[in-house]
């Protein structure tokens, strides 16, 4: 199956730059600079050893409006700064109302007419060889790229459960978001791409399922909605809470979270990643066995028409999880 990603290298998104005749701006060292003069040292700690926490989110272009709807943003950004703590990375100069309001000034002046994707980050700067997170500074980045589809979401995936284990709690916490912790992600994705998958499933290094390689992984049985616990070495989706959410508020369905053994993977009626990257992409095969009927799920599809109408700011209830950007 094609992926549609233009995170991907070599795959091209579904929706287009405005205009490449636009100078392209990002936020680096406290300002608003062209892309092109945000640059690192080769020394830096971040490149170095992976020293950084980032958030991917998602603006969708409304055409009616001209207008970018950014979606939940403010827990995005809730989550960098939570994670910032752990990671000695809280930024002294920077905060909540801060980073959203960067975030909305830099799309203002990239001033797109298409999808976006945005990608903050903290990562330890100046120049050291000691792989340490004190004593050093930290800077915040920010910048924005047109994105379509991540994941293919209309035929279903067919994916693998990875012989690479999810990195333990213990070891980089997956919930923290962290740049060096992607290792783990690129060797899953790119061992399951080699085999002709289009992505993978972690397990935990106990055996029980995780989570997709940079997504969340919900399963539908009898009726019913099953997601790992947030103690199954998960990053703690939005999109994750999103769907819980909307599945309840919404079409009445609970959502049980807990352990998943491996072969509850090959029993689920129906299967679906979901994130800001992957939105709600469903699965339809799962190591070459077939998920349910082999096609995407009922629940599934109604659980994506949700979440499409959702980000959009179609519905009234959901409005708030939107900052609209009129450009
Ligand atoms: C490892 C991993 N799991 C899950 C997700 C989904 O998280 P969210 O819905 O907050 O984007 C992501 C990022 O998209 C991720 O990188």
């Amino acid at each position: 199956m094609k992926l549609t990603d233009e995170i991907n290298p070599g795959i091209s998104p579904k929706n287009t730059a405005p205009d490449s005749q636009q100078l392209e701006y990002a936020y680096f060292e406290g300002q608003y600079v062209p892309f092109t003069e945000a640059k690192l040292s080769i020394r830096n700690p971040a490149f170095l050893y992976g020293t950084s926490l980032f958030e991917g989110i998602r603006g969708y272009w409304l055409p009616e409006t001209k207008q970018l709807s950014i979606f939940r943003m403010k827990e995005h950004y809730q989550r960098l700064l939570f994670n910032s703590k752990l990671f000695y990375m809280t930024p002294a100069d920077l905060s909540l109302d801060d980073l959203c309001d960067i975030t909305v000034e830099l799309i203002k002046r990239n001033n797109p007419s298409t999808d976006m994707y945005i990608r903050p980050t903290l990562f330890k700067s100046g120049e050291t060889i000691t792989p340490t997170l004190e004593n050093i500074p930290s800077d915040f980045c920010l910048w924005t790229k047109p994105l379509g589809e991540y994941l293919d979401l209309s035929k279903g995936l067919s994916v693998c459960v990875s012989n690479w284990r999810r990195v333990q709690d213990n070891c980089i916490p997956a919930r923290a978001k962290a740049g060096g912790a992607y290792m783990n992600t690129a060797l899953a994705v790119t061992d399951a791409r080699k085999m002709g998958f289009d992505d993978a499933i972690f397990l935990t290094s106990e055996g029980t399922v995780s989570e997709g390689s940079a997504m969340n992984l919900f399963l539908v049985k009898d009726g019913q909605l099953v997601t790992p616990s947030k103690t199954e070495d998960i990053l703690e989706g939005i999109t994750r809470d999103t769907i819980i959410t909307l599945a309840l508020n919404e079409l009445g369905v609970d959502t049980v979270e807990r352990t998943i053994d491996r072969t509850e993977l090959y029993h689920a009626d129906e299967a679906f990643f979901c994130g800001t990257g992957a939105q709600v992409s469903p699965i339809t095969r799962i190591d070459n066995r077939e998920v349910g009927d082999g096609t995407p799920g009922e629940l599934t599809r109604k659980i994506q028409d949700l979440y499409f109408d959702v980000v959009k700011n179609k519905l009234p209830r959901y409005q708030s999880w939107c900052t609209l950007v009129q450009l």
